[in-house]
């Protein structure tokens, strides 16, 4: 858990979370299993087969010869169970890892699923893993019938060679009978241990396994990380500067999505960006908080690299309500309060005053305290971002970041809630930087700077009236949306 919360958004964009789930579910209960059998079981077999041995050679050197030559054939069997078995636990566990990333995947959609009336095929696409998942474990079965049975065989067959061997001593007058009977009894509990081991034989291999999946994921290196020496930060004043920043996904062909980006936001300003939908918007604005790296140029806070600055002190400076806004089941204050557990309820009304969702949630039946569905699903979309942008403002951030914040909400709605944010940040004791991407251009008109993405590239930034002038792209965007108006 402890890992996958450090996990940067590329860590995050690389594993399933159905794999995760089965990792952190069923590959550490079989790991659990195992180092509580082995605590009593591993610990005193080895113990019983010296005590066993040693008393095994003081009553009858013949027999303990003799069951000498069972060891190596015990030995091979389980050898080559182990071999046999270790992969065809990893097959199951990544089957299970299907059969979870099916299902988690069809709940998550399961209203996608209802629409367009796809229920019998994700039923088969579950059936599917789900036989597979039973395929592989059926033969993994099949060889754990078998190792069992073989075990107890060899032991009886010991059992005989025992009777065998010491009834003609016996009769020979060489032993006496009650030297044969404890020889049996000590055989018994040499051997026996190693049953026990062989019978715990599936279920290492399967932790061995199992253990493996868990370390993988503990050693992947999150590929954002915390600098090893901090730069001193005293107080955020809020100025961001881009320098020649470029960007690219991993194993995204290589393609960069940003291309030599250079601007700079002073303390207080409002920055917007505007361009085409994939033109790069969302990722410029993911960078600020190192939710990627840049793969080039850098990025700084009042001067800082961010790369240098502890993660914590950079994320906590900055408030962003994502593209999607995702909310946790709970109530509306848990969750317009989730970056402040301890702020009051006054600055939660006041957060969401600001947000234009104070109206809606006294509307609720219980107000602040009503509990919203997982993932905020009883809410409309446009209040859930409306509680994504009250949640960011709460923190009282030196940095806001509206990733398209307000796509879902009425124009009326927007401009109101444009205005408590002028009012809000301009009164301010401390200064806000901003950035918006919208697609409205009403959104932006006001903004100090406004930078146009196209495909990646800034192609041209200023104020608004600047961009008129000189930028054919924006004086497009703003004639086809503000076309009859002036
Ligand atoms: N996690 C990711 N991994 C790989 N490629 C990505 C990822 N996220 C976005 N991209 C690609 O990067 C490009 C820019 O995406 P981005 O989300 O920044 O666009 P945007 O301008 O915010 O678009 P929109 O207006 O639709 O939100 C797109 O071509 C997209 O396919
Ligand atoms: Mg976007």
């Amino acid at each position: 858990m402890r890992k996958v919360q450090s996990f940067s958004f590329s860590n995050l964009d690389e594993v399933q979370t159905g794999q995760l789930i089965t990792r952190s579910t069923s590959d550490v209960h079989m790991t659990q299993m195992i180092v509580m059998m082995s605590l009593r079981i591993l610990t005193r077999a080895p113990i019983w087969v010296l005590g066993a041995t040693v008393m095994l050679l003081v009553t009858s050197t013949r027999l303990a010869l003799m069951m000498a030559a069972f060891v190596p054939v015990i030995a091979l069997s389980v050898l080559w169970f182990a071999r046999t078995a270790r992969p065809m636990f990893t097959w199951v566990q990544q089957r299970l890892d299907r059969l979870n990333t099916v299902l988690q995947e069809n709940l998550a959609g399961v209203r996608i699923v209802k629409a367009f009336v796809r229920e019998a095929h994700e039923i088969e696409r579950f059936g599917d893993a789900n036989r597979q998942l039973m395929e592989k474990t059926i033969r993994i079965m099949r060889l754990v019938a078998i190792l069992l049975p073989t075990m107890t065989l060899i032991l009886n067959l010991g059992i005989i060679g025992a009777i065998w061997l010491g009834g003609g001593a016996t009769l020979a007058g060489e032993m006496t009978v009650g030297q044969v009977v404890a020889s049996i009894n000590y055989l018994t509990f040499a051997l026996f241990p190693l049953m026990m081991l062989a019978a715990m034989l599936s279920p290492i291999a399967a932790a061995d396994a199992s253990a493996a999946r868990i370390l993988e994921v503990l050693e992947t290196e999150p590929s954002v990380t915390a600098p090893a020496v901090a730069a001193p930060l005293p107080d955020v004043q809020g100025r961001i500067a881009f320098e020649r920043v470029g960007f690219t996904y991993e194993g995204d062909g290589g393609e960069p999505v940003l291309r030599d980006v250079s601007f700079v936001a002073e303390a207080g300003e409002t920055i917007a960006s505007l361009g085409a939908t994939g033109s790069g918007k969302s990722t410029l604005i993911h960078l600020i908080p190192r939710f990627y790296d840049v793969t080039e140029g850098r990025i700084t806070l009042d001067g800082t690299d961010i790369r240098e600055l502890p993660l914590s002190v950079l994320r906590s400076s900055i408030g962003i309500a994502l593209q999607e806004a995702v909310l946790f089941g709970g109530t509306v204050r848990e969750n317009v309060a989730y970056g402040r557990p301890d702020a009051s309820l006054d600055e939660i009304r006041d957060a969401c005053r600001t947000a234009q969702a104070l109206n809606f949630v006294e509307s609720l039946p219980e107000g602040v305290d009503t509990v919203i569905g997982q993932r905020g699903v009883t809410l409309s979309g446009g209040q859930r971002q409306r509680l994504a942008i009250a949640r960011a403002l709460l923190t009282k951030p030196k940095i806001l970041i509206l990733d398209d914040s307000t796509s879902a909400v009425d124009i009326e709605t927007e401009v109101r809630l444009q205005d408590a944010l002028d009012a809000l940040l301009a009164d301010a004791a401390h200064t806000t930087t901003r950035f918006i991407v919208a697609q409205r251009i009403s959104t932006v008109l006001l903004a100090d700077m406004i930078l146009v993405l196209d495909r990646g590239n800034v192609v041209s930034y200023g104020t608004h009236s600047e961009l008129l002038e000189k930028s054919a792209i924006y004086r497009e965007i703003y004639v086809s949306q503000l076309g009859g108006m002036t």
